[in-house]
C-alpha cells in the first residue's frame, strides 16, 4: 500500500492561463492543481501495479459512479493494453455502483446506495474497486462491508486521490494515484454540485465559483 504521488501542502499548482480551461469556467477556477497529462501517466503506472498483482485471475471493475467514471475509463483502457502486449492477460468485466456522500463541498453524515447491478454476481470474484477520491473514508468503507455480504474472493481498492484531511477515519485504498492536501478539487469527473465534471484537469475552485453552483 503506497500513499501515491505526495502532493504537499504548499503546492501551488499552476496559472490557468498556462492551460485550456472551457470559457465557461474560467472565472470559476484559482489554479490548475494536477494536470491532465500527468493524471494519465500516474494512471498508466498503478494500472501496471493492479495488473501485477491482481493480473492471474478474472477481474471485475467496480466503478463508483459518478466521480469515478473518468478515471475508470483510462485505468481499465490502460490494463486493456497490457492485456494486448502482455504474454499473459486476464479478462476484464465491469460493474457500476451510484453512492452519494456531499452536498456543497460538505460530507453529510450518510452515505446513500442509489444504484447499482445485482452485487449477488461478485461472489467468488477478484472485484477492483475504483474510486475517484477518498476523503473521510466513510464511502469506501460502507462500501466495503455491504461488498463483503456477498463474499466475494478478493477486494482491491485503487482510488486516484486520497486527501490529507483531519476529518479521515484512517482508511487507505490499495492503490493511491495522488496524496493531495485538503482542498476541495474539481475536474476529471471530481464535481461541484455536479459542476465541474467537464473540466480535463484536476483545479483548486475559487470563491466565485463556490458561490455560482451552490444550492
Ligand atoms: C465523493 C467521491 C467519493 C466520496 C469520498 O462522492 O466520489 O465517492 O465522495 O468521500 P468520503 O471518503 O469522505 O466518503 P460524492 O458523494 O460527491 O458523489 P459523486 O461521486 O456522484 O460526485
Amino acid at each position: 500500500m503506497s500513499s501515491g504521488l505526495e502532493i504537499p501542502d504548499d503546492e501551488k499548482g499552476y496559472d490557468l492561463d498556462l492551460f485550456c480551461i472551457p470559457k465557461h469556467y474560467e472565472n470559476d477556477l484559482e489554479r490548475v492543481f494536477i494536470p491532465h497529462g500527468l493524471i494519465m501517466d500516474r494512471t498508466e503506472r498503478l494500472a501496471r501495479d493492479i495488473m501485477h498483482d491482481m493480473g492471474e485471475h478474472h477481474i471485475v471493475a467496480l466503478c463508483v459512479l459518478k466521480g469515478g467514471y473518468k478515471f475508470f475509463a483510462d485505468l481499465l483502457d490502460y490494463i486493456k493494453a497490457l492485456n494486448r502486449n502482455s504474454d499473459k492477460s486476464v479478462p476484464l468485466t465491469v460493474d457500476f455502483i451510484r453512492l452519494k456522500s456531499y452536498s456543497n463541498d460538505e460530507s453529510t453524515n450518510s452515505v446513500k446506495v442509489i444504484g447499482g447491478d445485482e452485487l449477488s454476481a461478485l461472489s467468488g470474484k477478484n472485484v477492483l474497486i475504483v474510486e475517484d477520491i477518498v476523503e473521510t473514508g466513510k464511502t469506501m468503507q460502507t462500501l466495503l462491508s455491504i461488498l463483503n455480504g456477498y463474499n466475494p474472493k478478493m477486494v482491491k481498492v485503487v482510488s486516484l486521490l486520497v486527501k490529507r484531511t483531519p476529518r479521515s477515519s484512517g482508511y487507505r485504498p490499495d492503490y493511491t494515484g495522488f496524496e493531495i492536501p485538503d482542498k476541495f478539487v474539481v475536474g476529471y469527473a471530481l464535481d461541484y454540485n455536479e459542476y465541474f465534471r467537464d473540466l480535463s484537469h484536476i483545479c483548486v475552485m475559487n470563491e466565485h465559483g463556490k458561490q455560482k453552483y451552490k444550492i
